[in-house]
């Protein structure tokens, strides 16, 4: 177990910490500065170029408040995302799950919650458990690789195109308009405005073409799901239907590829965690999520307050934007004891990576599922594990992306 604080430990005026930096996050997240705050200024008032600012939250209990106070903290008023989308785009972001509130946030999540139960994904798991040998196996004819690629981008994928009835021979170019439309900032995979919006008509294009298709052979799939749910005694109307299905795609894809990316890379800097899931794999469900709490695969989401309201004692007023850090909150020292090392026997691990209250990820049950499933595969089948260049990571302030991560290996 090693203590890691990421960036140097100096004090920064207050108003020099810029969190939405992307190159900052590129580099590392900013644990300096998130304590920094969390111990100075934990409700902060942030300035930022691009807008009115935001009140920057880093403390785990901060979080919490405003996360499971839907009414007093919207996810609609203002949307999901720091930046408020144009008009247009404001009213299409409302009807997505994400940028609902109760009580119809309650009836769209229950139009896909039950494909998602614990239940429900344990159906998945043999097949998911398969895919993963599969995947991981495909290693052995080598002893190098670009493992977000080759492995950590590939899993999610199947899962989530397994759930949505999306065929074999569409999955590669669906993957990579769910990368170009939320990795956006990152200049390398969305080179100009255009890419991501193009991605965005690509893949709009899609979900109408799957629809057509499950409404010829309806299936049990999830797209079926959205196409003959009722919500208020109506029907899903097309874009409703449409930007459900994107967002899901796109959910299902970035998150859980970034967290084994992660996962792998934590296990890497930290080799006597490594060393004892190899002896002892029954530990890999409790190490799941401390890679969560260490690297969250979401830096930040956001709310806005619809009253005035108090938080951690600090006035908000109606309308201020109020991000919560989710780096900052899993590094909390009131939570976490000595938040700054990988403990994979930490527990409990009240980690708030999936989030928590209203919104609280539906996947987690599939990715805690698939994150368990890879390493106990990838840890049987390969050893000796080296980087063999420096892991690339995503220029974003919302994704704490790895583009790509070279190794080597030798095979068990
Ligand atoms: C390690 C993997 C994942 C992480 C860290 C993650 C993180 C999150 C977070 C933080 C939220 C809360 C949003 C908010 O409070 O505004 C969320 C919501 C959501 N996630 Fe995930 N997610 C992961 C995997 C998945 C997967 C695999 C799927 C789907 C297959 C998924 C589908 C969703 C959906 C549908 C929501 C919206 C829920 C709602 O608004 O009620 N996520 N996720």
């Amino acid at each position: 177990m090693t203590d890691q604080i990421t960036s140097q430990g100096t004090r920064t005026a207050l108003e020099d910490i810029d969190l939405t930096d992307a190159s900052v996050w590129e580099q590392a997240a900013p644990h300096a500065w998130l304590d920094q705050l969390r111990s100075e200024s934990p409700v902060h008032w942030h300035e930022e170029s691009d807008g009115p600012g935001f009140w920057a939250l880093t403390r785990h209990e901060d979080v919490k408040q405003v996360s499971t106070s839907p009414k007093e903290f919207s996810s609609w008023v203002g949307g999901p995302l720091r930046l408020d989308p144009p008009d247009d785009g404001l009213d299409q972001v409302r009807m997505v799950i994400i940028g609902m509130d109760p009580p119809e946030h309650r009836e769209f999540r229950n139009i896909v919650a039950k494909a998602f139960t614990p239940r429900m994904i344990s159906r998945l798991a043999e097949s998911l458990q398969l895919e993963t040998a599969r995947v991981v196996g495909e290693l052995r004819e080598g002893t190098r690789c670009e493992f977000v690629t080759d492995v950590a981008a590939r899993i999610p994928m199947w899962s989530i195109s397994e759930l949505m009835g999306v065929p074999p021979e569409d999955r590669q170019r669906l993957y990579e308009l769910s990368h170009a439309l939320i990795d956006d900032q990152d200049p390398e995979i969305a080179p100009t405005p255009e890419t991501s919006l193009e991605g965005s008509a690509e893949l709009f294009g899609y979900a109408t073409e799957m629809a057509a298709r499950e409404r010829a052979n309806p299936s049990d799939s999830l797209t079926s799901m959205l196409l003959e749910a009722e919500v208020d005694g109506r029907k899903l109307n097309d874009m409703e239907y449409t930007l459900f299905f994107m967002f899901l795609i796109v959910a299902g894809n970035e998150t859980t590829r970034t967290a084994t990316s992660h996962g792998l890379l934590a296990l890497l800097e930290h080799r006597d965690s490594l060393d004892r899931l190899v002896a002892d794999p029954d530990l890999i469900p409790l190490a799941v999520e401390e890679i969560l709490r260490w690297q969250p695969p979401i830096h930040h989401f956001r709310r806005t307050a619809t009253a005035d309201v108090e938080v951690g004692g600090q006035k908000i007023a109606k309308g201020d934007k109020v991000l919560m850090w989710y780096a900052g909150a899993n590094r909390d020292p009131s939570v976490f004891d000595h938040p700054h090392t990988f403990d994979i026997d930490r527990s409990p691990n009240p980690q708030l990576s999936f989030g928590i209250g209203e919104h609280f990820c539906l996947g987690a049950n599939l990715a805690r599922l698939s994150l368990r499933l890879l390493f106990t595969e990838l840890l049987a089948t390969i050893e000796n594990i080296e980087l063999a260049a420096p892991p690339r990571r995503l220029h974003s302030n919302l994704i704490n992306g790895i583009k790509e991560m070279q190794i080597t290996y030798d095979v068990r």
